[in-house]
């Protein structure tokens, strides 16, 4: 049970002020009775919630793909800069973090939610979750990139990777997979093999490909299947 004024603010009908307003204007409706009170305990999964004559759906947990351009932050917060959650317009009160991080100039494909046991399930060392990078880079290819990358590559700090796969598509072009997310990792190991990124793009996390039809900055809900495929990860 909670809070109808509390339910509604969550669901973005407004501010906590705002919808105590809808309220108290005989706007709402609880199983077909008007309620004036905005203390009004619901049940948000099963009673039925009419607001202007609208039935209103309360889905605890939210999934979206956003297509992260170039300068956000992967928070929920920053000083400075601004961040994906910037991005996914009207959930602000709902909880919503990104799965995982991005760099701040790194594009493509994030999962936002806040279902945290989910994302804690994805990110955990364990899981293995692959996720496949698009790159440019500037340096010599060298056909020994493969062979490099699958036996685990040594970072700047000493770390080998996991094996990871190193795909050439052409000159200073490359699909780079890996199972892990240390910070810069993709940058780190070009450094490695003497290379610097210059545009980085995640293209899929898991089994998850980005939707190419979402531009860069805006997001979508994931479907039904996605979300299945997903929590069996
Ligand atoms: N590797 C990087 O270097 N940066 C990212 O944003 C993701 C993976």
């Amino acid at each position: 049970m909670m809070r109808l004024d509390k339910l509604l603010a969550h669901l973005n009908f407004g501010s906590r002020k705002e919808v105590k307003e809808l309220i108290r204007k005989g706007y709402v409706v609880v199983n077909g009775e008007t309620v004036f009170d905005d203390d009004f305990k619901v049940d948000e999964k099963n009673d039925e919630i009419n607001v202007l004559d609208n039935e209103i759906k309360y889905e605890e947990f939210v999934y979206f793909m956003l297509n992260k351009p170039d300068g956000y932050v992967s928070a929920t917060f920053d000083n400075h800069q601004p961040t994906v959650i910037d991005l996914i317009d009207g959930y602000e009160r709902r909880g919503i973090f990104p799965v995982g991080r991005l760099d701040i100039d790194t594009v493509g494909l994030l999962i936002i939610t806040n279902d945290g046991k989910l994302a804690h399930k994805l990110l955990a060392p364990k899981s293995h979750v692959d996720k496949k990078y698009y790159l440019k880079y500037d340096g010599k290819y060298n056909k020994s990139f493969e062979e490099k990358f699958k036996a685990g590559i040594t970072i700047d700090d000493g770390y080998t990777c996991l094996p990871a796969t190193f795909e050439n598509i052409g000159e200073g072009e490359a699909y780079i997979t890996i199972r892990e997310g240390k910070f810069h990792q993709v940058k780190r190991m070009m450094e490695a093999v003497g290379c610097e990124v210059t545009y980085l793009k995640r293209v899929t996390f898991g089994p998850i490909p980005l939707d190419e039809s979402l531009k860069e900055g805006t997001c979508r809900p994931l479907t039904e299947e996605e979300i299945k495929i997903l929590k069996s990860e």
